[in-house]
């Protein structure tokens, strides 16, 4: 199967490039698929004809995007609905990648799918808007993720490791509540996903919930380290963007769709410390 992956410097992406390798793989640089230029997406899907286009481009970084708004909608949402048009167009799948924080955060259990989305953030306000464009291509599937990482890529665990390396003390919020999810699990559930051809809007993170103290302190657990970390309240570090304070994803959807693949997070971050390379296809 031909597959067109966007973002290709981004970590999902390159969990994909190694979960996905028995697939004809194609991940331009942006300089080739760039997401702010339709003209770039319909020459660049035209040329490849994908039977798939993963979108892992976003502007990921969620404090910049309320100082760059409109950024965030030209890549967030706009240029996933020149995706679904592009993909449509060579009658393609996308899937769209998308956000738990497109909830605001003020529930008390996990959020299903069709839950009322009330996003606090420019982030998330786009990132919902990206979903109603990527419904608009008829073969569509978007997958809401949480808190994501991997061994590779800008992310929380290596922050906390290169903190830890530091010799820092670190303070750590424990009061967001939500679900990490490892790149290399998400891309397995993917191809999971469209290998059994799934539809529509589902929830794939990984399985519990814990907060970013808990999560700091199991990494800490996992590689063996030493280190003076204690939790604090969100509000001792005021942020540009407000993050919900409880974002933990219902997965029910996932059993009636077909085969669920999310492993609980603990299982998938002992996996991260053990095989930080994954040589082995999950
Ligand atoms: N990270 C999380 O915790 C998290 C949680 C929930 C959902 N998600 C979603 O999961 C998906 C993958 O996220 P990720 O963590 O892999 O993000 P990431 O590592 O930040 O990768 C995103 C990639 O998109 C690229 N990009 C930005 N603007 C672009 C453009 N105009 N054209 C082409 N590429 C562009 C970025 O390049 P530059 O770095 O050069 O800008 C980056 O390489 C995203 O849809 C994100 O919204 C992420």
């Amino acid at each position: 199967m031909r597959v067109l992956v966007t973002g290709g410097a981004g970590q999902l992406a390159q969990a994909i490039r190694l979960i996905w390798a028995e697939h004809e793989l194609v991940i331009p640089d942006e300089s080739v698929l760039d997401l702010s230029r339709r003209e770039s997406i319909q020459r660049v899907v035209v040329e490849v004809r994908p039977e798939v286009l993963i979108n892992c481009a976003a502007f990921t970084q969620v404090d910049r995007c309320e100082s760059e708004a409109d950024l965030a909608q030209l890549i967030n949402a706009t240029a996933v609905g020149w995706l679904a048009e592009a993909c449509e167009a060579v009658d393609a799948r996308l899937v769209q990648v998308s956000t738990d924080y497109v909830f605001d955060g003020t529930g008390t259990r996990p959020y299903r799918e069709d839950d009322p989305t009330n996003p606090v953030s420019v982030y998330g306000r786009t990132k919902l808007e990206g979903e109603r464009q990527a419904a608009r291509c008829p073969k569509h599937l978007i997958a809401r993720t949480s808190w994501l990482y991997d061994a590779w890529g800008k992310n929380f665990l290596n922050t906390m490791l290169n903190a830890a390396a530091q010799g820092r003390a670190l303070r750590v919020v424990d009061d967001q509540r939500g679900a990490p999810t490892t790149c290399r699990a998400l891309a397995g559930q993917l191809k999971m996903a469209v290998a059994e051809a799934w539809q529509g809007l589902v929830h794939a993170t990984c399985q519990g919930e814990t907060t970013w103290h808990g999560f700091a302190q199991a990494i800490f657990e996992a590689k063996g380290l030493n280190v003076d970390l204690s939790p604090c309240g969100t509000a001792d570090y005021p942020t540009p963007a407000t993050r919900p304070a409880y974002s933990v994803l219902d997965g029910g959807r996932r059993k009636v769709l077909g085969t669920d693949r999310m492993p609980p997070w603990q299982e998938a971050l002992a996996q991260v410390v053990t095989q930080p390379d994954l040589l082995k296809e999950a």
